[in-house]
C-alpha cells in the first residue's frame, strides 16, 4: 500500500542581510527531510558548507547536497545561471558528493540570461549587487516582453523550443551590447570596452548550449511537482536565499535583492499550500553583516563603516589590504573609543569577507528590534543563532560588555516600528542594552555546560526581546562546533 499520510515542509530563512550561516545548519538538519528545495534567488554571494573535509561554496544548489540521501530542487521562483550551475556541479561531484539523479530544476524557473549579467554590471553599481545578472532577470521576468522580444526564457521553454529561444538569448545580449556602445548605460569608455569584451556573443552563446546540454535533462516540468511529493508523505526543506532584510517589499529599496525572501514567496515559489508547512526557522548572526550599501543601524563605525567597505565597490578594503594595514594593532583598535575600528579589527579577527566577491562585510551588533519583526511577519517558531565563539572578542571591547539593540529611536523619539524608507532609516539612532560578556575562548563549544552563564543570559535576552525560542547556537565554523539548546 503507498504511504496517503501526507507529509510536510518546514522553511528556512535569513533574518538579517545575508551570510548568516543558513547552509550550515540547513546541512546540520537536511537528514530529516527527503527533499531540500531552494526557493528564491540566483546565484548570489554563495554560502560556504563543508564536504567531506573540504569546504564548498554553493550558490544555486541547495545546501542539503551533503547529505546523499537528499534531494534537490531549485523552485519555480529561483533564477539560474546555467554555466555557473554547471561548475557548481563540478565543484560539488570533485569533492566526492554524486548529485546524479537527486537534482531538479523547476521548468517554471526563469534562465539568467548573459544580457542579464551586462546589464547588471552596467547599471547596478549604485546598489553594490552581486553582478550576476539576479536583479535584471527577475526584472524581465516582471517585464515579459521588450517588443518583439521575449526578455524572460524558462526553463520549460529551453526544453520544448530549444534553438528558438537559443535565437532569443542571442538577440538579447545583441540588443543590449548596441545599447551599451550608444552609451544607454554610462559613457564611461573604459567600462564600456571591458563589458564589450566580457560580453563576446559567440563565447557566450557556446557557454549557454554547453551548460544546457548538461542541465536540461534535470528540469521537471510539473508545476505541481513539490506538492505532489508532500502528499506522498515526503518532508520538504525550503531554503531561502540571501536573508529576510534583502526582500524586495520588506527591506529598503533600492539596496534589496529582487525577489521575496520570506514565507510568503517560499510558498509561492515551490507551489505548497500553506496547509503542509509545518515551521518556519529563522537564522541569526550574533554579529550580523551587510554587504553592498543600504542602511544598518547597528552597524559598527555608521556610514563611515558603510564608506569604508564599500571603497571602489567593495574592491579597496579587502582582507589583504585591511591585515596590511590594520593587523598589527588589532588589540587596541578593539579596545578603542572609535567603533568603526571596532569593526575593522573584528571584521579582520573573525574573516568577515565575501566568499565570492571578496568584498568586506559590514558589521553589526546584535539587533532584536529587527529580529522581532522580521520573526513576526514571517512566523518564525525557532531560532538559530550563529558565532556565539565571536562574542568572546567583545570582552577586549571599552565596555568589556556585549551591547545589543532592544530599540529604534526616530528625531529623539523611540519607535515601535521599523521605516523601510531608505533615507527615514538612516535617521533611526539604536537603543542599547549592555550585557556581561566572558573573557575565554568558547570555540567547539558542543554542550550547553560548555558555555559561559553569561552566554546563556545573551540567549535568554534575546528569547525575552524577540519573542522566539532559540533552537541552537554556533561555537565556531564546522559542522560540530554547534550547541542544541532546545529541540
Ligand atoms: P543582488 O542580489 O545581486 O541583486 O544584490 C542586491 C543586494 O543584496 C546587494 O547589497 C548584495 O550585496 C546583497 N546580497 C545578495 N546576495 C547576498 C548574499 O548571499 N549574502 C549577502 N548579501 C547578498
Amino acid at each position: 500500500m503507498p504511504n496517503t499520510t501526507p507529509g510536510h515542509a518546514d522553511n528556512f530563512i535569513g533574518l538579517e542581510w545575508g551570510d548568516e550561516g543558513k547552509g550550515r545548519f540547513v546541512d546540520l538538519v537536511a537528514h530529516k527531510y527527503d527533499v531540500t528545495a531552494r526557493h528564491n534567488g540566483g546565484p548570489n554571494a554563495g554560502h560556504s558548507v563543508q564536504a567531506n573535509g573540504h569546504d564548498i561554496a554553493l550558490h544555486q544548489i541547495p545546501s542539503g547536497v551533503c547529505n546523499p540521501n537528499t534531494r534537490l530542487y531549485i523552485a519555480s521562483g529561483c533564477v539560474v545561471d546555467m554555466p555557473l550551475l554547471v561548475r557548481e556541479l563540478q565543484e560539488v561531484e570533485s569533492v566526492g558528493l554524486s548529485v546524479q539523479n537527486r537534482l531538479g530544476i523547476s521548468a517554471q524557473a526563469s534562465v539568467i540570461q548573459p544580457h542579464h549579467v551586462l546589464l547588471d554590471k552596467a547599471t547596478m553599481a549604485a546598489v553594490g549587487t552581486t553582478g550576476k545578472g539576479i536583479g535584471p532577470a527577475y526584472a524581465s521576468k516582471s517585464l515579459r516582453v521588450e517588443g518583439d522580444r521575449k526578455v524572460d526564457i524558462r526553463f520549460g521553454e529551453m526544453v520544448d523550443d530549444t534553438e528558438a529561444m537559443f535565437a532569443m538569448v542571442e538577440k538579447n545580449l545583441r540588443v543590449t551590447l548596441d545599447r551599451l556602445h550608444a552609451k544607454v548605460f554610462t559613457d564611461d569608455t573604459e567600462i564600456i570596452q571591458k563589458l564589450a569584451s566580457e560580453f563576446d556573443v559567440a563565447r557566450q552563446m557556446n557557454q549557454m548550449r554547453c551548460s544546457f546540454e548538461k542541465v536540461k535533462m534535470l528540469v521537471d516540468p510539473d508545476p505541481l511537482s513539490l506538492l505532489k511529493k508532500i502528499r506522498s508523505g515526503l518532508a520538504i526543506l525550503l531554503e531561502g536565499a540571501q536573508a529576510w532584510g534583502l526582500d524586495v517589499t520588506y527591506g529598503t529599496p533600492p539596496f534589496v535583492t529582487a525577489s521575496n525572501i520570506g514565507v510568503g514567496g517560499a510558498l509561492n515559489s515551490t507551489g505548497i499550500p500553506p496547509e503542509y508547512l509545518r515551521n518556519t526557522y529563522g537564522v541569526a548572526k550574533l554579529t550580523p553583516s551587510r554587504v553592498g550599501y543600504g542602511p544598518f543601524v547597528s552597524e559598527y563605525g555608521g556610514t563611515l563603516s558603510e564608506e569604508h567597505c564599500m571603497a571602489d565597490d567593495g574592491r579597496k578594503n579587502t582582507k589583504e589590504a585591511e591585515k596590511a594595514q590594520y593587523g598589527s594593532r588589532l588589540k587596541d583598535m578593539l579596545a578603542a573609543d572609535n567603533y568603526l575600528e571596532v569593526g575593522i579589527a573584528l571584521r579582520i579577527m573573525t574573516g568577515e569577507y565575501g566568499v565570492t566577491s571578496k568584498r568586506p562585510r559590514r558589521l553589526g551588533e546584535t539587533d532584536t528590534k529587527h529580529l522581532k519583526a522580521a520573526t513576526q511577519i514571517n512566523g518564525v517558531k525557532g531560532l538559530y543563532l550563529s558565532k556565539m565563539d565571536v562574542l568572546s572578542l567583545l570582552h577586549q571591547t571599552r565596555h568589556k560588555a556585549v551591547r545589543i539593540v532592544t530599540g529604534y529611536a526616530l528625531d529623539g523619539k523611540s519607535i515601535d516600528y521599523i521605516p523601510t524608507n531608505d533615507t527615514t532609516l538612516r535617521r533611526v539612532k539604536p537603543i542599547h542594552d549592555y550585557l556581561p560578556v566572558w573573557a575565554h575562548d568558547i570555540t567547539g563549544a558542543q554542550n550547553i555546560k560548555e558555555l559561559p552563564p553569561e552566554a546563556l543570559a545573551i540567549v535568554q535576552k534575546i528569547e525575552e526581546e524577540v519573542g522566539v525560542p532559540v533552537i541552537g547556537v554556533g561555537t565556531g565554523p564546522e559542522r560540530d562546533q554547534y550547541v542544541q539548546l532546545k529541540n
